[in-house]
């Protein structure tokens, strides 16, 4: 595998799955595959989980692991071209990508929507320059307009805790002070597309998300009508991506925090997030607490989808 960005780049699902159930079972089973091999993570944005899911996936293949920080100890990048840079920005991203390259065999790059331009944002501007000018295989430790590996370690919980073939998945919107990038909800509509789950998207008016993530998903704008039945509810907010409302927040309606009563609606529901969650304005205390709450083993997943898709880049190297 030369990237990892989206769905598709994993190719086969079923396979995909299986080799993320072998691994579970054993995650120290290719632990020689990337000896002399070095992954360097580069963050422009804070993380708690992907930083220390990737880095473990990288040490349970043998790797060597370099972390940079980008707005903490490295020179400020200018990111457009032809700006005069007489500003506080020292270092050029198309130098200092390259020579980001030269040390390393993998890139792992996390950039999330700036909320300042929505083209820029959803051309994937930065994480696209990493890939033209790294000489890297480059994969997402989430970007602008998707999260992969959260998304693929959520479909590796629901297939671990599913009890039905065909389980009514539900993505809800919920209220949050600050505007969120649409990379989770967008992403795992993207996922949960591939699936033959049946799948349900519900937010307040105003908070469509881009056709182009939601394709076959039902659409429903009363989240308790949407709950109905469900067999997991998968809560994320997120900022309006539509028209001139992109990046901002159109409400933080408390009605739509996933509580006890409209977990009561669905059919003994697992709860699922990708964390961090602000409690009792995403989700009550009662309901990330409780027995059907999934998050912690949603995000111990993330070891396992970034041990796959680390094992799969490094097999890529070989070719
Ligand atoms: N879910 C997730 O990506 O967590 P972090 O932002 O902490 O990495």
């Amino acid at each position: 595998m030369k990237q990892f960005t989206c769905v598709q780049d994993l190719g086969d699902l079923r396979s995909a799955l299986a080799e993320a159930f072998e691994i579970k079972k054993d995650r120290f089973k290719y632990s020689e595959l990337g000896r002399n091999k070095t992954l360097m993570m580069i963050f422009f944005n804070s993380s708690l989980r992907t930083r220390l899911s990737t880095q473990k996936a990288a040490f349970n293949l043998g790797m060597n692991v370099m972390v940079l920080d980008i707005n903490q100890g490295a020179w400020k990048l200018e990111t457009e071209r032809g700006v005069i840079m007489a500003g506080d920005k020292q270092e050029h991203i198309l130098e200092a990508i390259p020579v980001m390259g030269s040390y390393c065999d993998i890139i792992g790059v996390r950039s999330f929507a700036r909320f300042e331009d929505r083209e820029f944002d959803y051309n994937e501007v930065i994480l696209n320059q990493f890939t033209k000018y790294s000489g890297r295989p480059v994969f997402s430790m989430e970007a602008a307009t998707r999260h992969p590996l959260q998304s693929f370690a959520d479909l590796i919980t629901i297939e671990e805790y599913k009890t039905k073939e065909r389980p009514k998945v539900v993505l809800t919107w919920a209220p949050h002070p600050r505007p969120l990038p649409q990379a989770v909800p967008n992403s795992f509509a993207e996922w949960m597309n591939t699936t033959d789950y049946d799948f349900v998207i519900t937010h307040p008016e105003g908070y469509e998300l881009d056709p182009k993530f939601v394709g076959r998903a039902k659409v429903e704008y009363d989240q308790r009508k949407a709950f109905e039945g469900a067999d997991f509810i998968y809560a994320k907010s997120w900022g309006a991506y539509t028209g001139e409302n992109y990046g901002r927040v159109l409400s933080t309606d408390r009605s739509w925090t996933v509580s006890s009563g409209q977990m009561a609606c669905t059919d003994n529901a697992f709860f699922m997030h990708c964390l961090p969650v602000r409690r009792n304005m995403i989700v009550s205390d009662e309901v990330i607490e409780c027995d059907r709450s999934i998050v912690i083993p949603e995000a111990a997943n993330r070891e396992i989808s970034a041990t796959v898709v680390l094992k799969r880049m490094i097999e890529g190297l070989e070719k």
